[in-house]
């Protein structure tokens, strides 16, 4: 949430900005700044709306210097404006900030030498940071006392004209990033902005301070004493962040699912000998062996993820209890968790500021935390006690869908690994080991049969304003992810149900401005689902049934979905789903990549 760069080296500082800026805007898109030094001359270029807006300025007016910081901001305190667009300037600092500084009204009352000009709280720690800021102070040692005093999250990086060979940056809760070449160093709150200027990298640890110059950096904790920082390489390449020909990265996210699937499973599946290897969970046979509970959590597509995998974990290990919790509503809850559980932390971007809050209160409890993640080194990966890196690639579509996929497919594997550890290999083992095999070329050949009808069915629903997706077992979390993707990028008001719950309540909106989408699996449930659609079918609705059954369907419209996959099946459908959604929001004309309000990686509360 919020895009951070910076530079300093020996070119221009806008060039990389810039460039850093786009990357970074999935991140957050409501306005954007940059201000640049030259040789003691800030020149400041804030825009309202997206970074082409800002882009217009600098290319209008380039600034020089070969200094800057720059930032793309996901609104929190104050509206999108130019007045409140980052960097904030106070006195002889300006300053770019991600997170939320919880005292700022009490800060705010107390600098009162600073005439505040906009409504945010980076204004106030800009202000806090300058306070310090004089003739004995370093700008460091000025961070570093206005960060004792301020409350809450950030990762922030702060320039001033009077300091023309150093940027300070810092994080508490906001991710950081410092890239490391010969004469230049560069600052970005996320490693795809650093992808080909330079693959050695610091991670920034909460608490910590760097002082970025041209030939390296020295860090400090927020009691100024100096920490050896750990240099490590980013291994995203120039390709798997750029579109390469799709019109949108969310397509081109949907479509290359076969193989980031493909490298989720590779190494771990092995058919041959009707085996799961998973290396990174560390822990011992025994310690598996003995997990009696499981505790999955995660927000919005992740929690998704998490509630499919649980029907999947209880089908797979005998005896296993699963809770499935949003969460920003765990971590607030007195929550206690039985014996032997370990806890399951999935998040696509390990940065979610909800599920690593919950994470620490679970470590609290003395509890096993795993992680499913795909951002690697991201924040709850290094906090977490293992886990299963999904290896997806960059998500760069705020709207998560390769992830799902490869989220709920490490989980099975998980689930399969408990199941080996009791030594349970069952012919029901035998059968997910060889559907998740199968599973990346159906999902290929889903989409390559489905691709081109697709399109002319979303046309069809493309102008309701209401939207049902409903489901069984399996399908239930499928719908509510359904639901979730067409609603935030379509702006179609969509809700999940569990097709049994249809007749408690949600009938009663079925009208001419609703379709329904019906999912159904050609197992035991099917006659039952059948019943829904009956019930909705006599209430005059609309349905769009998709299904891996080959028999007649009473519904609008039917997608048979030929597929060799059973327990799986319910992943496939829901790739048919992803470019039902995607159709639909282009049919509309909306922004897929970049939907209105939204932002990729919510690291504010
Ligand atoms: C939905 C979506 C969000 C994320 C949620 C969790 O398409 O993208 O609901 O799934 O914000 O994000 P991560 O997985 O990064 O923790």
């Amino acid at each position: 949430m919020c895009g951070i760069v910076g530079y300093i080296g020996d070119k221009d500082a806008q060039g990389y900005l810039m460039t850093a800026l786009h990357r970074l805007e999935y991140r957050g898109y409501d306005s954007a700044g940059i201000v640049t030094i030259d040789d003691g001359t800030p020149t400041v270029h804030r825009a309202k709306g997206k970074v082409a807006e800002l882009e217009a300025l600098t290319n209008e007016n380039p600034a020089k210097g070969p200094l800057g910081i720059g930032h793309t901001r996901w609104a929190t305190h104050g509206v999108p404006s130019e007045t409140n667009a980052h960097p904030q300037k106070a006195g002889d600092i300006y300053l770019v900030h991600n997170g939320i500084i919880e005292n700022y009204r009490d800060l705010k009352a107390e600098l009162k030498d600073h005439t505040f000009v906009s409504e945010t709280d980076t204004e106030v720690l800009a202000a806090l940071i300058d306070s310090f800021y004089d003739e004995e102070t370093s700008l460091a040692d000025a961070v570093i006392q206005a960060l004792q005093i301020a409350v809450g999250t950030y990762g922030i990086a702060v320039a001033s004209a009077r300091n023309p060979d150093e940027i300070v940056a810092a994080r508490l809760g906001s991710p950081l990033i410092v890239g490391l070449s010969e004469g230049e160093t560069y600052i970005a709150s996320d490693a795809s902005a650093l992808v080909g200027y330079t693959d050695q990298a610091v991670y920034l640890k909460d608490g910590e301070v760097v002082v970025c110059r041209r030939d390296g950096i020295e860090v400090f904790d927020l009691a100024s004493r100096p920490v050896s920082p750990r240099v490590e390489t980013i291994e995203a390449d120039l390709q798997s962040i750029q579109k390469q020909g799709y019109d949108h990265f969310l397509l081109k996210e949907i479509i290359e699912q076969p193989q980031t699937l493909r490298s989720t499973l590779n190494g771990r599946v092995d058919v041959a000998d009707n085996l799961i290897k998973l290396g990174g969970l560390n822990m011992t046979d025994d310690e598996l062996r003995g997990i009696e509970h499981v505790t999955i959590i995660g927000c919005g597509t992740a929690y998704y993820a998490g509630q499919l995998a649980s029907y999947y974990l209880e089908q797979i290990v005998d005896g296993l209890t699963i809770d499935v919790a949003i969460a920003s509503e765990l971590r607030y809850r007195s929550f206690h968790l039985p014996k032997n559980t370990v806890a399951l932390v999935v998040s696509q971007s390990g940065e979610t500021a909800d599920t690593l809050a919950c994470l620490r209160e679970i470590k609290k409890r003395g509890v096993k935390t795993l992680g499913i993640i795909n951002a690697v080194g991201s924040t709850i990966a290094r906090e977490v006690d293992g886990g299963i890196y999904v290896h997806a690639g960059p998500e760069i579509s705020v709207a998560s869908t390769k992830a799902f996929t490869s989220q709920v497919s490490a989980m099975i594997m998980f689930g399969i690994t408990l199941a080996q550890a009791r030594g349970i290999n069952n012919e029901d083992i035998s059968n997910y080991i060889r559907e998740l095999d199968q599973l990346p070329g159906e999902i290929e050949r889903v989409i390559t049969n489905y691709q081109n009808e697709i399109p002319s069915i979303a046309k069809k629903y493309e102008s309701y304003d209401h939207a049902l997706f409903f489901g069984r077992d399996t399908l239930y979390p499928v719908a509510l992810e359904g639901a979730l993707k067409l609603k935030e990028i379509s702006y179609i008001q969509a809700e999940g149900y569990a097709a049994g719950e249809l007749k408690h309540g949600p009938i009663a909106l079925i009208d001419d401005s609703f379709f329904e989408v019906a999912l159904l699996l050609d197992n035991w449930l099917f006659d039952k689902t059948l019943s829904s659609l009956s019930e909705v079918n006599a209430r005059g609705g609309h349905i769009f049934a998709i299904t891996n059954s080959k028999q007649n369907i009473d519904a609008e419209t039917v997608l048979h979905v030929d597929t060799n996959l059973h327990v799986l099946a319910p992943l496939v459908l829901n790739v048919v789903q992803q470019l039902f959604a995607y159709h639909i929001a282009v049919a509309r004309g909306n922004d897929v990549d970049q939907p209105r309000n939204l932002a990729k990686s919510v690291t504010v509360e």
